[in-house]
């Protein structure tokens, strides 16, 4: 096979990419931010609607749902406050019939024990002081309960979100009127946004190059990810439900190639990672190399009862976000990745620190261990 030195350079991944790579302006203005989890929601018999393939006995998912709480410094002495999503209502009975069914079913189970608005007001945060809540979509794990914030909270969501789910005479609404009645509601439109993040179309949130709002589609109607800047160099990317689970992203070559796997995962994996389900090049009699593989564990579902309403475009969304994933100074955290939840410094801490503590390194590889809750990848039915 013959190929020019500069792509095979480009195939063995880049020994460090900066931000401006991705055409990320540069800026000195930040935001901070502080993540919650909500709680955990377990969906029986339901991983195959998120990912490809299903090992025997992991048929089954519990989620974590986080929240984000961004500050941005508008002056020395006003400060403005935004949540990227609210995970679940405490009150699953209150939920669109749809989904109230569902748990009462017994299709699904919540653990929850304070919700956002519970957490932000024990953590000294009046819900008066939140300008604006923004969904990445319109799901019920995002929306949380609108009306236990003031009319003064303003919702943002991805235009064209769909609509219809408004209308409760709809048979599958999953929208209440009370998700957003009372609230200042403005749907961001990306289309004739000229600023581009890895080929996603990015809207500057606060102008200062603090917080970008990013065009993910392929999950739900509308479907919006952040980015938001917590040093001038350094970047939490909020991934919403671009994919459910980091073996989805992970590991493309130059995310091999900047976070190399810890040598006790790779021994570990080797005999706990199905060889009848996954391969790589030098995986050979039932041990499985992970060193050598060049593409994500998992792909996101394409079944006809997939959570994505696109896939096609879900995966173009989701390579997208890869790019970032693989990069040293970006951490990737999407709405419900399990492989991060027993590691993440919740608020009332910050995560601005995350490169600086190392936390990235120390966590990327997690979904492999197999006492990990995110671990698929053994046959145990
Ligand atoms: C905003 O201002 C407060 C108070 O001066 C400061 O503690 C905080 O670090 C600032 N946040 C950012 C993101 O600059
Ligand atoms: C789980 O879902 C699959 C695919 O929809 C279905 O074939 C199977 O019967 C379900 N199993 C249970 C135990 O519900
Ligand atoms: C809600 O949907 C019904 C049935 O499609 C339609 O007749 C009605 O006009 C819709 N209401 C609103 C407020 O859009
Ligand atoms: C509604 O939100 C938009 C966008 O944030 C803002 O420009 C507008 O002033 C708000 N309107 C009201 C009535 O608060
Ligand atoms: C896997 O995770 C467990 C629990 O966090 C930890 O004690 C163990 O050291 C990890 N194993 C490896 C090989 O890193
Ligand atoms: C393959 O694994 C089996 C069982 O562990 C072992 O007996 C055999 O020698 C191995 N073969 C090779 C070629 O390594
Ligand atoms: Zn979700």
């Amino acid at each position: 096979m013959f190929l020019p030195s500069s792509l095979l350079l480009l195939l063995a991944g880049q020994a460090h990419a900066s931000y401006k790579d991705f055409g990320i302006p540069h800026s000195s203005a930040t935001v901070s931010v502080k993540v919650f989890n909500v709680g955990f929601l377990e969906l029986i018999n339901a991983t195959h609607t998120f990912a490809n393939p299903v090992v025997p006995g992991h048929e089954s998912v519990t989620f974590p749902m986080y929240s984000f709480l961004i500050e941005h410094n508008t002056s020395k002495s006003h400060q403005t406050r935004h949540m990227f999503d609210l995970g679940i209502r405490k009150d699953p009975e209150n939920l669109a019939p749809a989904f109230s069914t569902a748990i009462t079913a017994g299709l699904a189970s919540l653990k929850e024990d304070k919700d956002i608005t519970e957490q932000l007001e024990d953590g000294g945060i009046p819900l008066t002081s939140i300008d604006a809540v923004i969904w990445s979509h319109s799901h019920i794990d995002h929306i949380g309960d609108m009306s236990k914030f003031p009319s003064t909270t303003g919702l943002i969501y991805g235009q064209g979100t769909n609509t219809e789910t408004f209308n409760t005479t709809f048979p599958n609404a999953q929208l209440q009127e009370s998700d957003f009645a009372g609230h200042n509601i403005t749907e961001v439109d990306f289309s004739n946004t000229k600023l581009s993040f890895s080929g996603l179309p990015a809207i500057d949130f606060f102008g200062d190059g603090s917080f970008y709002l990013l065009n993910t589609p392929g999950h739900a109607l509308g479907h919006m990810s952040a980015l938001a800047r917590v040093t001038p160099t350094t970047f939490i990317s909020m991934g919403g439900d671009t994919f459910h689970h980091v073996a989805e992203a992970r590991p493309f070559p130059d995310f091999q190639h900047n976070f190399p796997c810890p040598g006790d995962l790779v021994a570990s994996a080797r005999s706990t990672i199905s060889t009848d389900f996954f391969w790589s090049p030098r995986t050979h009699n039932g041990s499985f190399d992970i060193p050598s593989r060049a593409q994500p564990l998992l792909s996101i579902s394409d079944l006809p009862d997939s959570v994505y309403v696109d896939p096609s475009t879900a995966a173009v969304s989701l390579e997208k976000i890869a790019t970032f994933d693989a990069d040293e100074d970006i951490l990737v955290l999407v709405a419900h990745d399990a492989s991060a939840a027993g590691s993440l410094p919740y608020f009332p801490a910050s995560l601005n620190g995350w490169k600086k503590a190392g936390l990235k390194k120390e966590i990327v590889w997690n979904f492999v261990n197999a006492s990990n809750p995110a671990f698929f990848f053994d046959v145990t039915a």
